[in-house]
């Protein structure tokens, strides 16, 4: 049930809550309702599984493997590609509970204008552009990694469709505050930060790379320090313009997302930690509210500091 206390407006959109599950965690939505004691109410909204224009079967095997403190994965954008996206998957979703967004990839820019053109005429409430993929050889970081090209992917974007832009920044490239800076000059409406941190490992008795695409995108707790520092960078410059951050890297409990506030999220993205707790949102809304109790905040958006200077 809806609790007025973490309700968060991000520009246009409300949300019920500020904890979202992340993109590639969650397939297209379903996957979450099949769980015994799952409540949509409870999520601000759900990042389907990145998309491009024709199917793609993803990397071959392994593509995931456990490190400490973290996954590393290379799925390689595994899906049925947007005609089957459209016209199959999202007529199932309920968007009466929560929030659906589509999260796209391309090879080219064509690619990223057209994703963004067919989505437009979709339930999805807002279109997240993945310009920072570690897993596929072309696009994805090699967009994230250029701001001007970043600029041009949300152009794109921006000129075929009036759906909120949420663009997902790689923790790559060194000067997260020039990114962020191009990326709400070319039109964005909101950032999404971190993806993936690029990595790799070996399986010492095969002696060759563990994953089968050689590299892999590392996410889990291991990365959520480079992620609130990202934040933080990407901060100084949103916060003035009034352009929302959805923080991620790591966050498997209410701790975690507090860091994420301070550092200066507006909303947080649950991701790895889906895999061994599906449920683990239920969890942190309780303990975010508990919070809320013990330190006398009204609201979430009361954590920040800077809030209450308004
Ligand atoms: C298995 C897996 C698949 C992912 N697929 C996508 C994807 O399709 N598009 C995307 O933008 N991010 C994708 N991501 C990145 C996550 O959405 C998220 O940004 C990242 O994992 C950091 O959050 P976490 O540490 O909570 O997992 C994927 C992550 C994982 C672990």
């Amino acid at each position: 049930m809806t609790d007025e206390r973490l309700v968060v407006e991000l520009r246009d959109l409300k949300f019920t809550t500020p904890l979202m599950l992340l993109s590639g965690c969650d397939g297209f939505g379903q996957e979450h309702e099949r769980i015994v004691g799952a409540d949509t109410s409870l999520i601000g909204a759900v990042f389907l599984k990145g998309t491009t224009v024709e199917p793609r079967l993803g990397n071959p095997a392994h593509r995931l493997w456990e490190t400490p403190s973290g996954l590393l994965n290379a799925i390689g954008l595994q899906n049925p590609g947007v005609d089957v996206v459209i016209r199959d998957l999202l007529p199932r979703l309920d968007t009466r509970t929560t929030h659906y967004i589509a999260n796209i990839s391309g090879a080219t820019l064509e690619e990223y204008r057209e994703l963004a053109r067919r989505f437009d005429e979709t339930v999805v409430s807002a279109i997240e552009i993945n310009v920072s993929c570690p897993n596929v050889k072309a696009g994805g970081m090699q967009f994230g990694n250029d701001p001007d090209m970043c600029a041009r992917v949300i152009e794109a974007c921006r000129s075929v469709t009036g759906k909120p832009l949420i663009t997902k920044l790689t923790p790559a490239y060194h000067d997260t505050a020039l990114l962020a800076q191009k990326c709400i000059d070319a039109g964005t409406d909101a950032l999404s930060l971190i993806n993936t941190v690029s990595g790799m490992a070996f399986d010492i008795r095969k002696r060759q790379p563990a994953l089968g695409f050689g590299q892999g995108g590392l996410s889990g707790p291991a990365i959520k320090p480079i992620a609130l520092l990202k934040v933080h960078q990407a901060a100084r410059i949103c916060r003035p313009r009034g352009i929302p951050i959805i923080g991620q890297g790591g966050i498997t409990c209410a701790e975690d997302a507090i860091e994420f506030f301070l550092a200066g999220a507006d909303a947080i993205g649950i991701g790895t930690a889906l895999f061994y707790d599906p449920l683990i949102y239920k969890r942190i809304h309780e303990d975010l509210l508990d919070y809320l109790a013990q330190h006398q905040l009204n609201r979430i958006t009361d954590i920040k500091p800077w809030s209450k200077q308004k």
